[in-house]
């Protein structure tokens, strides 16, 4: 049986691009015990990844060199199945390689209910999907966001920023965003409900944040680290917290990290598969939200196993909005 998948066939000199991948026919083999076959509705491309490859394993998976298929979260289909627990038709979300078609061990799905239109389904994928729970987990469990709060998010117009600036919103919060064009900036403030919104292309991004919090802020959610990381630290007020959820490409911490002992403030790293715990709560609150219309999914589409490269390269570029999924219909 074939499929067609999407490998690493080069290593980045610098930034990552769609050219360094390339669409390839592949064996699938057969599900065994414990397995099922599926076909991949939705994939969403991920920022995590960018770290792994060429490099070494990450919290998030092995390292990825030349001829490897990355994978990533997944909305699946089920075509075969060995396990009483899925039939054929069933729908789950879970981790696929980059393949049309795939065969899965089926304790790591978790099946999703047949939802009434695309958007639904999508939004398994967004805000109740892998970025969804990041951020949840980020601001409420390590963030323990209040509705006193100011709250900066960076990346905050991308797969996990903008589910930040939502569940900050719908926790009572006042909300700046820090995102990368005139565009986005639109969105967080005219659609999200993000009080104040910066482009980070806009000139210092610590004067603009100063300017965007003349009370100073309270949280910082941070997607991204470098320059925004050090303006944040400027601005946090006396006993402060600081979660780190990502830091795309940054080589380097802080230079102003001694502003944790002068004013005082807590800075979190955390890596959400280790918090598994949460889901339920998760799912409680923000299906809640979601459902009553207080939040919703935010994602740029591509559609076709052959646009995964440029959906990837493109998010990793700030060219994306909201999460980056590829559709496989
Ligand atoms: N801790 C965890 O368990 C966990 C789980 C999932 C994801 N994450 C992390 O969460 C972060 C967001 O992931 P995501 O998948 O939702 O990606 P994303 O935010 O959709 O995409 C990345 C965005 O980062 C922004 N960015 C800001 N400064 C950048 C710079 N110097 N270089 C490149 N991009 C820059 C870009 O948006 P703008 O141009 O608009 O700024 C870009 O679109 C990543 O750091 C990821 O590793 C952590």
């Amino acid at each position: 049986m074939t499929t067609r998948e999407v490998r690493l066939t080069s290593l980045p000199h610098g930034s990552i691009t769609a050219e360094n991948f390339g669409v390839f026919d592949a064996d699938m083999g057969r599900a065994e015990s414990g397995q099922v076959r599926v076909r991949v509705r939705r994939l969403g491309v991920n920022a995590g990844l960018a770290g792994r490859i060429g490099g070494s394993a990450t919290a998030y998976g092995p390292g990825i060199g030349v001829g490897d298929v990355p994978a990533s979260d997944a909305i699946v289909e089920v075509i075969d199945s060995t396990d009483p627990a899925f039939r054929p038709g069933d729908l789950a979300v879970g981790k696929s390689p980059w393949r049309i078609e795939s065969v899965l061990d089926s304790a790591d799905l978790r099946a999703i209910p047949r939802p009434k239109s695309d958007d639904e389904l999508t939004s398994y994928l967004t805000i109740l999907g892998h970025v969804g729970f990041t951020a949840y987990t980020g601001l409420t469990q390590f963030g323990e966001v209040r509705s006193s709060d100011v709250v900066a998010i960076s990346g905050a117009a991308g797969g996990v920023g903008s589910c930040a600036v939502q569940f900050a919103k719908a926790r009572g919060a006042t909300v700046i965003g820090i995102a990368g064009s005139a565009q986005k900036v639109a969105l967080l403030t005219d659609v999200l409900g993000a009080d104040r919104a910066i482009n980070r292309h806009d000139g210092a991004v610590v004067d603009q944040l100063r300017h965007a919090a003349p009370g100073g802020i309270d949280l910082f959610y941070d997607n991204v680290g470098g320059e925004q990381l050090e303006a944040a630290l400027e601005v946090l007020n006396p006993h402060g917290r600081v979660v780190i959820c990502g830091a795309i490409g940054q080589p380097a911490g802080p230079a102003n990290y001694r502003n944790l002992i002068y004013q005082e403030l807590t800075m979190r790293g955390f890596t959400v598969t280790a918090h598994e715990e949460g889901r339920p709560a998760f799912e409680a609150e923000v299906g809640a939200w979601l459902r009553e219309g207080v939040v919703q999914s935010v994602h740029t589409l591509y559609a076709g196993l052959d646009r995964i490269p440029d959906a990837f390269a493109s998010m990793l570029s700030g060219g994306t909005t909201g999460r980056a999924i590829v559709t496989l219909d």
